[in-house]
């Protein structure tokens, strides 16, 4: 089977996760902590990082620490990751939803001002499989409403809007290093910060809010988020070979798109002209003109050892929202749609070039024969 994604990990990683063995230092004090938190926050161009146990944890950490509360509603896509809404009702705050655009499928900013109440707090925005949000029109709406920005960049490593990495934007922008994540610890997270006192509070919200003056003195209530040592270890590994990876998948990307695009009936990702796309995963959509369902496509391409996954559901209607009242019952019309009818394709890193032209040949053929 060809599979979505797989990690690829090097000599180095072993190196520095037996380094970790052999020193016990193996929980989460060590040098590869600070290693890895200094060098992932300097290559997104930003002053602090503070490393968590997975990327919920981090979009957790990040709106506590942004003091967002009871009362208060966040703005989300509503075509993401559970992980972005759920951190708002982590912090007892609403999720208010919002459609995407039709060619990224990242958040539209000209439906964000329509959501804005009294209540608004902060603005989360995921850059979706790779590609940037509109970072402009985004920080100018924040501005006029003094609303807080958080980048959900999980998806994104090595992204550009603009000249400048991903996660270089918000108050506070959040990575996850899960096993098909362009990096990866296996499971971890991080959040990026250039202020100090929110990375102050992040360091401390993580560690149970422990004051560094006073031990086992806790003003507030504290989680353990905290990363172990042999994560860091990894995640300094894999930050070596990071633009290698986004390199790697853009090159994966143009494959498909030039091969794909011969074949009738499939919208291909796109990069917008001002952006770097890292595609972290190869998604499309089936359209009718293909002749087949999108069911019958990935049943066929398994068959074929073509593994594939079915994009995400929209939120704004599921029923965890709808049981916490945060449903909300009108259309998101881009976001219902590209549910049903997208797939994304394998996409790690190691693809090769003749996988690729199987892959494309598959579903040429499949289409054909329609
Ligand atoms: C956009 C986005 N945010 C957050 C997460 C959650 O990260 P984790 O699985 O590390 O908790 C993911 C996971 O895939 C994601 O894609």
């Amino acid at each position: 089977m060809i599979p979505v994604c797989t990690p690829l990990l090097g000599k180095k990683e072993t190196k520095f996760v037996l380094d970790c063995l052999q020193t016990n230092w193996i929980s989460s004090s060590g040098q590869y902590i600070k290693r890895f938190e200094e060098g992932f926050s300097r290559y997104c161009q930003r002053q602090y990082g503070v490393t968590t146990t997975n990327g919920t944890a981090a979009l957790h950490l990040a709106l506590t620490a942004l003091e967002i509360g009871p009362g208060d509603e966040v703005i989300v896509p509503t075509f993401t990751i559970a992980s972005v809404a759920f951190a708002a009702v982590y912090c007892g705050a609403k999720p208010v939803f919002v459609d995407v655009q039709q060619d990224t499928w990242n958040i539209d900013p000209t439906l964000i001002e329509q959501k804005i109440t009294k209540k608004t707090r902060a603005i989360i925005v995921v850059h979706t499989y790779g590609h940037p949000c509109e970072m402009d029109p985004i920080l100018k709406i924040a501005r006029k409403h003094q609303l807080f920005v958080v980048e959900d960049a999980a998806e994104a490593h090595g992204a550009e809007y603009r000249g400048r990495k991903v996660g270089s934007f918000g108050d506070c922008s959040c990575f996850s290093f899960y096993g098909n994540k362009i990096i990866t610890t296996g499971e971890g997270g991080m959040v990026l910060t250039d202020s100090p006192k929110l990375a102050q509070r992040c360091q401390r919200l993580k560690n149970l809010s422990f004051l560094e003056s006073k031990r086992f003195w806790h003003e507030e209530v504290g989680f353990n988020y905290r990363m172990t040592n042999i994560q860091a270890a990894l995640g300094a590994a894999q930050l070596e070979t990071i633009d290698e990876m986004a390199k790697k998948r853009r090159q994966n990307a143009f494959r498909y798109n030039v091969l794909l695009s011969q074949i009738p009936g499939i919208t291909l990702p796109v990069e917008r002209q001002d952006v770097k796309n890292v595609y972290w995963m190869y998604g499309i959509l089936v359209d009718r003109a293909f002749g087949m369902s999108r069911k019958n496509l990935m049943a066929a391409l398994k068959e074929k050892g073509i593994e594939t996954r079915t994009f995400f559901l929209p939120l704004n209607n599921q029923p965890v929202f709808k049981k916490l009242r945060c449903a909300d019952s009108r259309r998101f019309p881009i976001a219902e749609d590209i549910a049903k009818r997208g797939l994304y394709l394998p996409s790690g890193s190691g693809l090769t070039r003749k996988e690729i032209e199987y892959i494309c040949n598959c579903i040429g053929t499949l289409q054909r024969s329609r």
